[in-house]
C-alpha cells in the first residue's frame, strides 16, 4: 500500500498546527493509503552543521537524530506538507528539517495544507519553488485555512465545508500521482 507522510512543520508551544495535522489525519483514515504523521516536534532534528551536504550523503548521517528523521521520510512515497506561514514564507524549523535530507524527498509528490491570516498561501508558493530543486511533483490543488476567525474559532479548528472538500481533492490528486 502507498505510504504518505503528513509533515507537520510547526514545533511551537501551543501551535495550531497540531489540530490541523490531526484534521488531515482524520480525513486520511478513511482513505485507501497508509498516511502517517511526521510531526517535526517528535524528531530532534538539529541545525544543519554537517560538513558533507545532504545530497552527497547517500542517506548516511553521523547524527542519530538525523538518521531517525531520514528513515521516517524515506519510508514515504509521497507527502502532505502542513505548513504555517511565518513572515510571508515557510517556518525556518521546517526548512532546516527539509534541507537536512535530500534523496529521501527526491522525485516524490507533495500536496500542501497551509494556514495563516490569508490561508498561508505565500508559504506554499515558496514551498513550490523549494521542492522543485528535488524534482518533487507539487500538487496544484491545495488547502488554505484562514485561522483568524474563519476556519478557527476561539482557538478551535472548525474548517468550513469547502475546505473539507479542498482537502479531499488535494489528497485524491496526490494519491492519483502515486498510482
Ligand atoms: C514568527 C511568526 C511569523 C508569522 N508571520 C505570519 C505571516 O507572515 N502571515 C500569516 O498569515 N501569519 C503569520 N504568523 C501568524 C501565524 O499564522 C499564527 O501564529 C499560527 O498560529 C502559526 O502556526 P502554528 O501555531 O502552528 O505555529 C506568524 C507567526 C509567527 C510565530
Amino acid at each position: 500500500m502507498t505510504t504518505i507522510g503528513v509533515f507537520l512543520g510547526s514545533v511551537r508551544t501551543g501551535r495550531i498546527g497540531e489540530q490541523i495535522g490531526a484534521w488531515v489525519m482524520d480525513a486520511a483514515a478513511e482513505r485507501d493509503a497508509d498516511y502517517r504523521l511526521l510531526d517535526l516536534a517528535d524528531f530532534d532534528v538539529p541545525h544543519l552543521v554537517a560538513e558533507v551536504v545532504p545530497g552527497a550523503t547517500n542517506k548516511q548521517y553521523d547524527d542519530p537524530a538525523v538518521t531517525a528523521w531520514s528513515k521516517a521520510v524515506d519510508a514515504c512515497d509521497g507527502f502532505v506538507f502542513v505548513t504555517p506561514e511565518y513572515n510571508h514564507s515557510i517556518p525556518g524549523t521546517m526548512k532546516n528539517a527539509f534541507d537536512s535530507l535530500f534523496g529521501e524527498w527526491a522525485g516524490k509528490p507533495v500536496a500542501f495544507v497551509s494556514y495563516g491570516a490569508d490561508g498561508g498561501v505565500r508559504a506554499v508558493e515558496h514551498w513550490r519553488q523549494i521542492v522543485a530543486n528535488l524534482s518533487m511533483t507539487d500538487i496544484r490543488n491545495q488547502v488554505a485555512l484562514n485561522i483568524f476567525g474563519e476556519d478557527v474559532n476561539d482557538g478551535e479548528l472548525s474548517p468550513r465545508e469547502h475546505k473539507q472538500a479542498a482537502l479531499t481533492r488535494a489528497l485524491s490528486d496526490l494519491e492519483e500521482k502515486l498510482g
